[in-house]
């Protein structure tokens, strides 16, 4: 999969050296009630973005919809888009998402630039290809694999995001550091995220990205490799469905840090995972994220949640991405019912809840 990705301290250069080296008929710019700021102040230092039309969809998950969707499209069709226009995605994981959708299926493709403003997004929604809207009450229902023609990443942006937001997406770098080697893992440990320096972080999420884009490389389309990035993610979802069960929804990333923990914990009983590792990333996990609301009558339900992930063979066995140690994976391991009734219990134990 082909796929520029930019760093940079300054998106606006980075994106006019690209426009200038690309041929399109007419530019359109996709944002957020959030981030339609940030496309008016690209376009008055970039040229080329002087005369694009905007855009404009509401912020928010339930907005990555098929109504929003087909705005998207009625906009570029009636404005006069063409096969070879281009479209350019402004925010966070959900305006990439049906952005990059939206330009997959307008006139069967047309390329389209995401500059990702969330840390989420710039570590995880805005790379890698998959785009989509949820459905019938069910997430990234539908959707296609769709490669951006060029990510533009600057975390100059994330100065507006709330400390939370923050937090989520820095969960998936934790992710990638462990998924990669020990010294990544060291690094992202090391760096404060409390009063992040944000021009500190930019090599540090350039280097987390780069572990996504290796193994998407390597597995676009999810049949092997590209399960280690669902490190953390079976019990996360779990931990999501039992939070918005209760009308108390917790961030994406919150859950990630948590389901880390327990999959370490596991990678511990099952393969040796180093015992003073896993008590690292979990006082980082305490440190820096809410605590989860679980107890012991919870897990029951939360290993049914798990059941129903969509990665399982048979309802006994849940499947797991698990790791030997930082950079050692192993794909396609299964939990028993009790050892994730144990691991649940240690996650407490080590979080201090
Ligand atoms: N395609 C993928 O591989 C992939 C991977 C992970 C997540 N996702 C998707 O990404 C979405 C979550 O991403 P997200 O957390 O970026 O959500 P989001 O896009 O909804 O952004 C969160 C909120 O922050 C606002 N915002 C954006 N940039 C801001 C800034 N710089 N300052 C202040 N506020 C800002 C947004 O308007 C929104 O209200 C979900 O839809 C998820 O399914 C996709
Ligand atoms: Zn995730």
């Amino acid at each position: 999969m082909s796929q520029n990705i930019i760093f940079t301290n300054r998106p606006d250069e980075a994106i006019e050296n690209t426009l200038n080296t690309m041929d399109y008929a007419g530019i359109w710019i996709l944002a957020d009630t959030n981030t339609m700021a940030m496309a008016r102040s690209l376009q008055s230092t970039c040229p080329s973005l002087s005369d694009a039309k905007t855009i404009e969809i509401e912020a928010g998950d339930n907005h990555k919809s098929l109504t929003q969707l087909s705005h998207v499209w009625q906009q570029l069709s009636e404005e006069g888009a063409s096969r070879h226009s281009l479209l350019i995605n402004i925010g966070g994981g959900m305006v990439t998402d049906l952005g990059g959708f939206a330009a997959a299926t307008f006139k069967r493709g047309i390329r389209f630039i995401n500059i990702p403003t969330t840390l989420l997004g710039a570590v995880d929604a805005a790379v890698g290809g998959k785009t989509g809207i949820n459905f019938a009450g069910l997430k990234n229902e539908i959707g296609a694999f769709a490669p951006a023609h060029t990510v533009v990443i600057s975390t100059n942006w994330f100065s507006t995001l709330p400390h939370a937001e923050l937090t989520s997406g820095y969960a998936e770098m934790l992710k990638h550091a462990l998924i990669d080697s020990q010294e990544a893992l060291g690094k992202t440990l090391s760096f404060n995220i409390d009063t992040p320096d944000l021009h500190a972080l930019l090599p540090l999420l350039e280097h987390s990205v780069n572990v996504k884009r290796r193994i998407v490389t390597e597995d676009p389309h999810e049949n092997g490799i590209r399960k280690a990035l669902n490190l953390g993610h079976t019990a996360a979802h779990a931990f999501e469905a039992l939070a918005m069960e209760r009308n108390r929804p917790v961030a994406h990333g919150h859950a990630v840090a948590w389901g880390l923990v327990v999959d370490l914990v596991l990678s511990h009983m099952q393969l040796q995972f180093p015992a003073d590792t896993l008590r690292s990333v979990a006082a980082f996990v305490e440190r820096h994220y809410p605590a989860p609301e679980i107890k012991c009558p919870d897990y029951e339900h939360l290993i049914d949640l798990m059941r129903h992930d969509k990665k399982n063979i048979d309802r006994n066995h849940i499947n797991f991405t698990l790791l030997r140690a930082p950079g050692e994976i192993v794909i396609d391991r299964t939990a028993t019912p009790d050892d994730i009734s144990t691991a649940l219990d240690i996650l407490r134990d080590l979080l201090h809840i």
